[in-house]
This record gives structure tokens, sequence and C-alpha cells, in this order.
């Protein structure tokens, strides 16, 4: 099997680590690093939690200590809809393996290991790829793909434009937009069409039982179907962003996407962190992204349904 190298970088969070376990199911992948960025919650609690995965999940790669803080700005998060500690309040031990490497420098390297042909994937905010985009741009070339869960071409969930990855650290959005590097975009809005319904959740809880994953799965649905039985009613689909992503990065037929010019709204005072997708090419300018626009629900279940009957093995 020619396996396909991959970077995850990420900010775990809840979603995030539904999407390595989505990752780790899929043996095609050769999960070359885990490079942790500030983001969902602290970065003490990101790079803890993905410390922790990759011994949770027995997955043999390095995991570097990456960004603490957005490039310019001053750091945030999302601790409260991910829960305490940023996995839905789940008890997670002190890992006992530690970094190996800086983000930027393990990118470096695996960039150039892999010969043009390494795939990088992020779910959080973009500060790790463009820290290393500025320190390393001789290895733009090497870079075959960057498929991020960022942005939206409609509404955000931050600000009525912008999306949280982006919110977080907008240069850094820009920077990695307007890099040359294939990008994907897959937002907001191209995610909503492939969200599932509480008995859906239901249904991946029971299917969890018996499996190797039990325990976390099963806690992090279950905070999912709390959030959404106390949300409003038009708010009772839950979009797993990265997980759908994920999916996404791993088959095509996932989704739709076209090609837009996109560029991030650094500065806006009501619009910072607004991803402009430029639909109709007003503003003349070469397309740069390919902007998810569509995602199919039944293929994503379908997904869902065959990790856990891979955990179940
Ligand atoms: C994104 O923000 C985070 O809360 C999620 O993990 C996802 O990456 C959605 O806006
Ligand atoms: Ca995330």
């Amino acid at each position: 099997m020619i396996k396909r190298p991959i970077i995850i970088d990420t900010d775990p969070g809840v979603d995030d680590t539904i999407r390595i376990m989505l990752a780790n199911s899929h043996p095609e992948l050769d999960i070359r690093a885990i490079t942790p960025v500030t983001g969902n919650v602290q970065y003490a609690l990101t790079s803890r939690n993905a410390l922790f995965l990759r011994e949770y999940l027995g997955i043999d790669c390095k995991v570097a200590d990456g960004s603490n803080t957005p490039l310019f700005i001053e750091n945030k998060d999302a601790g409260d809809i991910h829960g305490t500690g940023g996995m839905g309040g789940y008890a997670v031990p002190v890992p006992k393996r530690d970094f190996d490497g800086y983000a930027w420098d393990i990118i470096k390297d695996e960039a150039e290991k892999a010969n043009g042909e390494l795939e990088i994937i992020t779910l959080g905010p973009l500060t790790n790829i463009a820290v290393t985009l500025l320190r390393y741009p001789e290895i733009k070339p090497l870079i075959k793909r960057i498929v991020c869960m960022a942005g939206s071409a409609t509404i955000g969930n931050m600000n009525p434009y912008a999306e949280f990855n982006v919110w977080i650290d907008p240069e850094a959005a820009d920077i990695v937009f307007t890099s040359g590097i294939p990008v994907v975009m897959c937002g907001l809005d191209g995610n909503d069409y492939a969200g599932i319904t509480i008995p859906d959740l239901l249904h991946y809880i029971e299917k969890a039982k018996g499996t190797s994953v039990e325990d976390l799965f099963t806690h992090i649905f279950t905070h999912w179907v709390h959030r959404r039985e106390a949300a409003h009613a038009e708010d009772k689909i839950q979009v797993i962003n990265d997980a759908i992503t994920m999916a996404y990065f791993i088959t095509s037929d996932m989704g739709k996407t076209e090609k837009y010019n996109v560029r991030v709204e650094t500065k806006g005072e009501l619009t910072a962190g607004w991803t402009i997708v430029d639909r109709y090419n007003r503003n003349k300018q070469e397309p740069n992204i390919e902007v998810l626009t569509w995602s199919d629900r039944e293929l994503f279940k379908k997904m869902l349904d065959d990790m856990l009957d891979y955990y179940r093995k």
C-alpha cells in the first residue's frame, strides 16, 4: 500500500480528538507528526492533549512543541465549548512521552523527507504553519497541499463573519492562504451539510460499546448530546467540523469545492478574521483557494461507522 505522509496540526479540543481517531483508523495515512497549537483551550492543555492522544491511540509519530500564542494578537480560547481541559471534562492522564522537537523544525524535516508528497491537515489556528513558512520559506514547493478546517464563505461563529480558527490568528491564516501552496478551505458553511442529529449521536454512542476507544469517544459524544439537547430548536444539529474536514482530506468524495480568491480581513474592527471569498472575482485576483461548498452527510456517517468497526478489532 502506498501511504500518504501527513502532518496533523491541531488544538485538541473535542472535535479534533474525533478527527485524530478517524485519521488513525485509515492505514493509508502515514501520520508523521501531530503539531499542537493554542486554540480551543490554552496551549498547556492542547499540547498535553496531543501528547495524550498519541499514547491513547498508540500512534507511532512525533508530537511537536508548537505555538502557545497567536502571531501578533492576544490569546483567546473556546474553553466553554470544549469543556474542562478541552476534552469535554475527560480525566486526561499525564502523558509519559515528551515532545520530539519544535513544530516548525519537524514540519520542515518531514517536508524534506517526503520529497513533495507531504500533506498537512489543520484543525486549529494556523500559527504553526505560518511560523514554519516564515522561518523556512524554501520548503513551500515541497508541501503538496494543506487542507484547513478554517473560515466560512457565509456566516461566522465568533462574529457575524469570522470562524474561530481564523479569528484566533487572522494574520497566520492570511500568510498560509497567500503562500502559493495548494490550500483547501473546509469552512463552517461547507461542513454544515454533514451535520448530524441527536439520534445519530446516540447511535454512535451505542456502537462504540466494546471498542478500544469506548471511554473517550462516549465521553465526547455524550458531551455533544447534552449541548444539543440544551440548544435552541434551530441549533440541534452537531457539526463535527474537524472530523468532517478530516473525512474530506481522506476522500474528496466527501465534498465539492470551487476555486476562488480568498483573503483574510486581519484588521477590521467589526470583521477581523473574516475570510473574504470573492465568488464573482470582483477584486480581479487569481483564485488561490479551493473552498468546500458542500459535504456528504451520508458518507460522513458511514465513515464514523467504519471507524468504530476499526477500533472493534
Ligand atoms: C473550529 O473551532 C474549534 O472550536 C473546533 O475545534 C473547530 O476546529 C470550528 O470553528
Ligand atoms: Ca479544532
